[in-house]
């Protein structure tokens, strides 16, 4: 039976089969391929869609928007300041209001609660942009750039460096587990992923023939590895306090020529951005000064060398947030 994800939402990929994770990045590819030769695609035109954002975006914000308007609808932005969602007006009476305006509902905020809460009493599909615990449309985007790395998910061996517990650590640890992506999180045992995540992970490797693990030892985690992905040490919405403790456990987990010579030569790095990766950013600059006497803060995660390396993908990753998030708004709304 054909895969129809009409009216569904996307509030984490744990709520996905595989065959509807790979009919997503089958659309995306194609969307893909529409965008890149000039075709129009405005297959949704006469809809309208509203992006609320708690926290700010680049890629997220943009993808929808540039997606929105190339498939025809209507968009609409609004950021933390300016609705009354959870200030004058609960996220329930919200999502009444916004389901009755726009056709799908863009959500970014602090806890998964309140997207379910949402999307609970919407009416309309509703998209989770990144929440304290999952960041699913990342993940679409993430897959198809290794598909279009390695031709193929399954059988590979995928490598999540770093503070394994945040929302990029429990997608990906998740997602993989469903393509058949053997995973391994590597970081520090007080970071790696709560238990019903962990559990989860493991239910979806036995089922679909595939790996999870976590480990605190670099050199056996990223031995022969395809993929070595990682993300900022400290997330949006955590306070400003934790850095310090953040660099004394994560930078011994630094990707960085090192962890890359020990990957497979064919292997690629990723990242979802953005990323500390040199000193040319306010917040960089600021923890250098607090912290860089201690340590070479110059790359935090990720180093100068390694980002700007040709393993490099993290910017066809990012393109690819666009084009997949045009395939989950398509399949959802159509
Ligand atoms: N990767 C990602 O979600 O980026 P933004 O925070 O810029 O949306
Ligand atoms: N873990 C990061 C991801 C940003 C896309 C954060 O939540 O800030």
């Amino acid at each position: 039976m054909g895969v129809n994800l009409r009216g569904r939402n996307l509030l984490a990929i744990k709520d996905f089969t595989q065959d509807e994770i790979l009919y997503l990045i089958r659309l995306s590819e194609q969307f893909k391929n529409l965008k890149l030769s000039g075709s129009p695609h405005d297959y949704l035109r006469g809809k309208n869609i509203v992006l609320l954002f708690e926290k700010t975006s680049t890629r997220t914000r943009c993808s929808f928007e540039v997606a929105g308007m190339d498939l025809g609808m209507g968009v609409t932005y609004l950021d933390p300041g300016s609705s009354q969602m959870g200030k004058k007006e609960s996220i329930a009476d919200t999502a009444k209001v916004l389901g009755r305006f726009y056709d799908g509902i863009e959500y970014r905020g602090f806890k998964q609660d309140l997207v379910e809460e949402l999307a609970e009493n919407a009416g309309v599909p509703v998209w989770n942009g990144l929440t304290d615990k999952w960041h699913p449309t990342q993940m679409i985007a993430d897959m198809l750039t290794i598909k279009e790395n390695f031709g193929r998910l399954k059988g590979l061996k995928f490598v999540y460096m770093g503070d394994c517990r945040n929302n990029m650590g429990n997608s990906l640890a998740v997602t993989c587990a469903k393509l058949g992506i053997d995973f391994v999180g590597c970081g520090p045992k007080s970071l790696w992923p709560e238990e019903d995540v962990r559990e989860l992970a493991q239910e979806f490797a036995k089922e679909n023939s595939s790996s999870v693990e976590f480990s605190e030892d670099v050199s056996y985690a990223t031995k022969d590895a395809d993929v070595i992905y990682t993300d900022i040490w400290v997330s949006m919405g955590e306070p400003e306090e934790v850095w310090q403790e953040r660099i004394k456990l994560l930078h011994p987990y630094q990707v960085n020529k090192k962890v890359m010579a020990n990957a497979k030569d064919s292997a690629i790095f990723m990242h979802c951005l953005p990323s500390f990766h040199d000193l040319k950013t306010s917040i960089g600059k600021e923890i250098n000064d607090k912290f860089g006497k201690d340590y070479d803060l110059n790359g935090m995660e990720v180093s100068e060398e390694v980002f700007s390396s040709s393993q490099s993908k993290v910017f066809d990753e990012a393109e690819n947030r666009m084009h997949t998030i045009k395939a989950i708004m398509y399949a959802t709304l159509k």
